[in-house]
């Protein structure tokens, strides 16, 4: 495990081959672990970071407790045979006076990026840096933060940064629940009750499959969602998948896309179609 950038970059230029990188926040699950399998597949190394990026926390968001488990985590990447683990320092990655940050327009603004103001440009800013630090070939980002992967995707084309992007199927509890780090948050009976956020992404997509109009397949699932004691819906959409545009009718590559608050823990989720 490293820490300091120059230690990471000397470490990265030991890595010969094709190299694969895994950024985190770690409190990591199987969902991390299928990313780093993912980039196996692809290339001779995998590296990865942990790091709780305080840039794409709102004021009032969980950056303090958001959960940290360093040590566990670096062994988790250990038995996976990740082969290069990068702790970045804050003030390696904002040292005093930064001041940059990068914004990806219109696909950054809506959804998640109309809820958590700020949010994106903090993703990007750090995924760029983490990008610029350890410059893998492939790098590899969970399909379950919808927006998020194609923000970044949109970043690398944008700013022509040398390395491809793969999207991972989201990994599912059994009942169906997206694995995430912020599950920790829920209570024994809100987890009972979060899988009624999936099961609403599936049945609206069932019935819009089946030729309800749109609008009355997401009513029914935002109806769905109240029903099961989630309190706030931020959003509960059919979309584009490439331009994140909202579609009143089916048409080409489509998503729904969720994000629910569930006593105090907001859940993301969505679904192809
Ligand atoms: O998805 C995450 O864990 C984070 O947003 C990321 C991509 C590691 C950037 O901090």
């Amino acid at each position: 495990m490293v820490r300091a950038l120059h230690d990471l970059r000397r470490a990265r230029r030991e890595l010969t081959g094709r190299l694969a990188f895994v950024p985190t926040m770690g409190a990591l699950h199987p969902g991390h672990l299928a990313l780093v399998a993912a980039g196996q597949a692809r290339a001779d190394h995998v590296a990865a970071s942990i790091f709780v990026n305080p840039l794409q926390f709102g004021a009032h968001e969980d950056f303090s407790r958001y959960p940290r488990q360093e040590r566990l985590d670096h062994s988790m990447l250990q038995a996976a045979e990740v082969a290069l683990t990068w702790v970045p320092q804050a003030e390696d990655l904002y040292p005093d006076g930064f001041a940059t940050r990068i914004e990806v327009g219109g696909l950054g603004e809506r959804w998640e990026g109309a809820a958590r103001p700020g949010h994106f440009a903090g993703v990007a800013t750090v995924v760029a840096k983490l990008l610029i630090a350890v410059a893998p070939d492939v790098a590899l980002f969970g399909e379950k933060d919808f927006q998020q992967l194609a923000v970044i995707r949109r970043l690398v084309r944008d700013l022509a940064l040398p390395v491809e992007i793969v999207g991972v199927p989201t990994v599912r509890e059994e009942d169906g629940l997206a694995l995430s780090s912020r599950n920790a948050y829920l209570s024994a009976e809100e987890r009972a009750r979060a899988a009624a956020l999936p099961r609403a992404l599936a049945e609206a997509a069932q019935a819009i499959g089946g030729g309800l109009p749109v609008e009355e397949a997401l009513a029914e699932g935002r109806a769905g969602l109240r029903q099961a004691g989630f309190e706030r819906i931020d959003y509960f959409a059919l979309v584009d998948s490439a331009s994140l545009e909202p579609l009143d009718e089916p048409s080409g590559d489509m998503r729904l896309i969720a994000a629910a608050t569930i006593g105090s823990t907001r859940l993301l989720d969505n679904l192809p179609l």
